[in-house]
């Protein structure tokens, strides 16, 4: 299919009940599949994309942290409160579209997007084309959902699924549109 503008995609680890964070944004539930051997196609993902959207929520969580996974990517941080962020980021508030738009213009050509309320977001908007679900083995009964309601069903094709040691599993979808 000829996209008029970057491929999106979504990577990202949620609990068996769907969740991405605990009520409290702690995500230590993640350790229990952490293995130093295995990084579950991470730098793969990272090395396919050339740009990030972020919601501000997940960007306070990843700002502190000292290996800076998006050097060299073109960052975009969501928010409406934040009035600076680091270096080599930017800001941007309003209307999706116009971001992608701007972002197809610059060149850019695959983005991940990160944050449940900003996936909400594109997936309302029918922007999303790729999802790679990491489902780690715990259900936590409650937290920061993956999903939000949607107006209109979205029917995915299953690309892959992979199992670990660990005992994640690994769903990549197409969603078709
Ligand atoms: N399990 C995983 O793999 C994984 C991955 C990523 C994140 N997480 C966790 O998920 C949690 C964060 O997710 P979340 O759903 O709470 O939020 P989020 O999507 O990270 O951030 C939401 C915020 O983004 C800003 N935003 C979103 N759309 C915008 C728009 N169109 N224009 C301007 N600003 C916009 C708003 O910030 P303002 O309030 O500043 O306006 C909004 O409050 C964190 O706890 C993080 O650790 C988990």
């Amino acid at each position: 299919m000829l996209r008029k503008r970057p491929k999106i995609s979504i990577y990202i680890a949620a609990s068996i009940d769907g969740y991405i964070a605990r009520k409290d944004g702690s995500l230590d539930w993640l350790d229990r599949v952490g293995d130093p051997e295995e990084d579950y196609g991470f730098q793969k993902m990272l090395s396919s994309i050339d740009g990030v959207i972020l919601g501000r929520k997940t960007y306070e969580i990843a700002a502190p942290v000292a290996d800076w996974p998006y050097k060299g990517k073109k960052l975009i941080v969501l928010s409406q409160s934040l009035k600076t962020v680091r270096e080599g980021a930017e800001l941007f508030q309003g209307d999706l579209t116009q971001l992608v738009s701007q972002l197809h213009n610059e060149g850019i050509r695959h983005i991940w997007i990160d944050g449940g309320e900003t996936i909400a977001q594109f997936l309302k908007l029918q922007m999303v084309d790729h999802m790679t679900i990491s489902v780690i083995p715990i259900l936590l009964g409650d937290g920061i959902p993956l999903f939000h309601p949607l107006a209109k069903e979205l029917p995915c094709r299953l690309i892959s699924s992979d199992s670990y040691p660990s005992g994640l599993v690994q769903l990549c979808y197409e969603i078709k549109f």
